[in-house]
């Protein structure tokens, strides 16, 4: 039986002390003890120290054993250290002792006992005291932060950490969401990847060739920065020749490239393309309520 208890120990102690591995080693996806092999050896040498423990632990306790009496060995018993305990937080008196304390009011033949308090049940109240007086001035008197108003900070923080984060994430833009540059710096990057990839069929001033004039009124595919991000994002119609670029740029190089389209838009190429598609007029932003 005692050998089970010490079994029982060494696995319980070696899982908590695995847990808490787990839990503060940052490893990424993969558990630590494979991330990290120190982890799995501290642990196995972990386990071999606990089960020396109990081992030398064991052979002390049959050894005393061996050397005390009947009546020592009762005795032990009786000081042992949980019994202690639970005569310090219960403070009953035992049953041969009860005499001491009994009442005399007799209910029928059911008789009172005078206990002391549990000192178990007597200290938590006093905590609860403890804490409800610190309670009372946090919230009550120095205006502690409600629950309403600790979750509104939150979400006001992780809004401006996500305002951050957009910032530096230039790639989550999509055709819903994505705005015209006008920095110059950006036009400029606009433009290489113009000259790079699109030229061939556009143009180098973007006159048209293959593919359509980009610099007039009319657009087969819609005009505006939603529409023209779009276009070279998903491609044009199928079997024109214009390919979808969302497999060679990225979002934010689009957003780039159909920036700097929209800078060609009246400049006169000479030799154009003549006009394909619908004339294109920009949608009317509603008027700003004051
Ligand atoms: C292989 C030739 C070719 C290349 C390279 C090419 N395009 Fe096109 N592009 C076309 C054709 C053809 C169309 C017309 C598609 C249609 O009619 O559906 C077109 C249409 C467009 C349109 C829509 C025009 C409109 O009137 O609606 C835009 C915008 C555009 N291309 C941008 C680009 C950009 C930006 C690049 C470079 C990243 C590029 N194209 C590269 C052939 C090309």
């Amino acid at each position: 039986m005692r050998n089970f208890a010490s079994y029982l120990r060494v696995l319980i102690i070696v899982f908590l002390v695995f847990c808490a591995a787990e839990y503060f080693i940052d490893s990424g996806d993969k558990p630590a003890f494979i991330e990290y092999p120190q982890v799995g050896l501290f642990l196995i040498l972990f386990t071999i120290l606990l089960v020396s423990v109990e081992v030398v632990a064991a052979s002390m306790n049959a050894l005393t054993k061996a050397l005390l009496s009947e009546e020592q060995l009762k005795e032990a018993e009786e000081n042992s250290w949980s019994k202690n305990l639970i005569k310090k937080l219960t403070k009953t008196k035992p049953i041969e002792e009860e005499g001491e304390i009994i009442l005399d009011h007799n209910y029928d033949g059911i008789k009172e006992l005078d206990n002391a308090l549990p000192p178990w049940w007597l200290y938590g109240f006093y905590a609860t005291i403890v804490f409800a007086a610190i309670y009372l001035f946090k919230y009550h008197v120095f205006n502690g932060d409600s629950q309403k108003i600790e979750y509104e900070k939150e979400v006001a923080a992780a809004q401006i950490a996500i305002e951050e984060y957009k910032k530096t994430a230039v790639d989550l833009v999509d055709a819903n969401t994505v705005v015209a540059l006008t920095e110059e710096s950006d036009i400029k990057k606009g433009e290489a990847i113009f000259q790079t990839n699109c030229v061939a069929c556009h143009r180098a001033d973007g006159g048209g060739a293959i593919g359509p004039n980009l610099t007039d009124d009319y657009w087969i595919l819609g005009g505006g920065i939603k529409n023209v991000f779009h276009t070279i994002t998903e491609g044009g119609r199928s079997g024109k020749g214009m390919i979808a670029w969302k497999q060679s740029l990225k979002p934010s190089e689009i957003q780039l490239v159909a920036s700097y389209i929209l800078t060609l838009h009246g400049t006169n190429p000479a030799d154009p393309k003549a006009p394909e598609g619908d004339l294109w007029e920009a949608p009317q932003e509603p008027a700003a309520t004051e």
